[in-house]
């Protein structure tokens, strides 16, 4: 006998937008840090455990539920992002010739939206222009700017992504980037500045708060190595020109990503992502 099949329903979306900020954390007085997203760049750095990867999933966690974006992730280590994929247009993992592909489609895509913004006089996207927002998230540039592939093909990767974080901006495809090295090769203080947004986590030395931060931060006082091994989430955010304000960054559990993934999927594609999380474990 024929199965009746079950009704196709698809949950209530959250509606949230990437014109609305982003709820980050709290800062040293219990008060909410949000930043904007559609515009801005931000780059996340510091010693390994600090906490990067968990506020890049707390970016994304609000990237995901946003009816706007349309996110791509590069992530070589595949865990740390790679529970968003089913929310994500395109993901890019431990892939040289896929990541310079997929950075090479999203410059064509930054050169429409110019084309298009110049033939009607604009300068830049809005959220009333119905365009998506193009977020490009990026677990450990290192990787890709000095380990896979070969030296040119690394070079070829870090231009595309300049070009990216300097461009982007305008056109709604912001740039949200970690790394572990905070060191001159990888980060450039061209390419630094070019990031409005810049979150040091725990750094051994001044000098690598500093190449975060900014110059000469860490003589102001504003130093990450005073950020204890024992608070991982705990970061010196410096937003657009403004001082370093000491935050900590809200924690999302490997349970609440795979809910929250699970119903973002569900949301934007009608799909579950599988395995489906156990019910409840928001509760955990
Ligand atoms: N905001 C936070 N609050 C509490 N614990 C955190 C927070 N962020 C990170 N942690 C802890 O630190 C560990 C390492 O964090 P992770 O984001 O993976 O660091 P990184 O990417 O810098 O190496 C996590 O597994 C978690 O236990
Ligand atoms: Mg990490």
């Amino acid at each position: 006998m024929p199965t009746t099949a079950a009704p196709v329903s698809v949950p209530v979306g959250p509606n949230l937008s990437m014109f609305d900020p982003a709820f980050l954390g709290l800062d040293e007085f219990g008060a909410p840090v949000h930043i904007p997203l559609a515009y801005r760049r931000l780059l996340i750095a510091g010693e390994p455990d600090g906490g990067k990867s968990s506020l890049i999933n707390t970016v994304m966690a609000h990237i995901a539920l946003c009816r706007d974006a349309r996110p791509v992730l590069f992530d070589g280590k595949l865990v740390e992002l790679g529970p968003w994929e089913d929310s994500a247009d395109e993901f890019v993992g431990p892939d040289m010739d896929h990541a310079i592909t997929t950075l090479r489609r999203l410059q064509t895509v930054m050169n429409n939206r110019y084309a298009w913004l110049l033939a009607h006089g604009r300068r830049k996207v809005t959220a009333a222009d119905g365009l998506k927002a193009i977020p490009s998230l990026f677990d450990e540039i290192a990787l890709y700017a000095t380990v896979l592939g070969t030296k040119a093909q690394q070079d070829e990767f870090i231009t595309l992504f300049r070009d990216l974080v300097a461009r982007g901006r305008a056109a709604a495809m912001p740039v949200i980037a970690a790394t572990q090295r905070p060191s001159i090769d990888i980060i450039p203080k061209s390419l630094r500045d070019l990031f409005g947004y810049r979150a040091a986590f725990r750094c051994t030395s001044a000098g690598s708060s500093d190449i975060i931060l900014g110059d000469n931060w860490s003589h102001a006082g504003f130093c990450a190595t005073t950020i204890k091994p024992t608070m991982p989430g705990v970061c010196y955010l410096i937003a657009e020109g403004g001082v370093p304000a000491l935050m900590k960054v809200a924690y999302l559990t490997d349970a609440h990503i795979a809910t929250l993934a699970d119903y973002a999927a569900w949301v934007r594609t009608g799909d579950r992502t599988n395995p489906h999380p156990a019910p409840a474990v928001l509760a955990a």
